[in-house]
């Protein structure tokens, strides 16, 4: 194997300005996600049969289909669906927002229902009413059990949002195969990005490892 990195060497700054990008996407998606994704759960642990219907179509769609099919249907839709172009950074945050709350809504079902029901029992016997027992009671518990389900998340939205590439946005991903067309050079750039990706994910898991451990202190 014969690498030559001197040849893309003046163009790894170009590529690792693509970190802001990328890091923008999955920052607005997470935030996006986490809102919905809580909303979504709240419907789906509902008493109220149509309620669960909802937030299960919903998932069923996103979940159900490519997310670079979701993408494109939402940056190329938009003139269609709203009468004007959206721009890409825009198409972005909606398309992996979106797609994130349908997979964190199942985690934070998961979470509520993994929290043993005699706290509920016992939260709805002493007069808790309901909004103060879940808040006080069952998401702070549930919070503990879904964390890592979450840091599996934020890295799948991390590695994923290399998907806005074909949307045009300058990201790790499209600037390393930028560079490979220009110097005709295409596994040294694109080897560059792995390894920023790479070095992100590591981060993510051990922020996630320390917050688990701060978090079971208090137990
Ligand atoms: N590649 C999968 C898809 O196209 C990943 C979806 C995103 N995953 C996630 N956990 N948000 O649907």
């Amino acid at each position: 194997m014969n690498l030559e990195f001197d040849r893309i060497m003046p163009s790894l700054p170009y590529i690792m300005e693509g970190i802001p990008t990328t890091l923008k996407v999955v920052a607005v998606a997470a935030v996006i996600g986490f809102v919905l994704g809580i909303l979504l759960s709240i419907l789906k642990i509902s008493r109220i049969k149509p309620l669960n219907w909802i937030a299960d179509f919903y998932t069923s769609i996103f979940r159900g289909t490519p997310l670079v099919l979701q993408l494109m249907l939402i940056y190329f839709g938009s003139p269609q669906i709203l009468g004007i172009q959206i721009e890409a950074f825009q198409a972005a945050f909606l398309a992996f927002g979106l797609n994130s709350a349908a997979y964190i809504s199942e985690i934070i079902r998961g979470g509520i229902l993994a929290v043993d029901k005699g706290q509920r029992e016992a939260a709805l016997a002493l007069g808790v009413p309901y909004s103060g027992m879940m808040l006080n009671i069952i998401l702070p518990q549930a919070i503990k059990n879904i964390l890592p389900s979450l840091v599996n998340e934020l890295i799948s939205l991390t590695k994923e949002s290399a998907v806005v590439t074909i949307i045009g946005l300058g990201d790790i991903m499209r600037r390393s195969y930028i560079v490979g067309g220009e110097t005709y050079k295409f596994f040294e750039p694109i080897l560059f990005a792995g390894l920023i990706y790479y070095v992100m994910v590591m981060i993510l898991t051990i922020l996630g490892k320390v917050i688990e451990r701060r978090m079971r202190r208090s137990d």
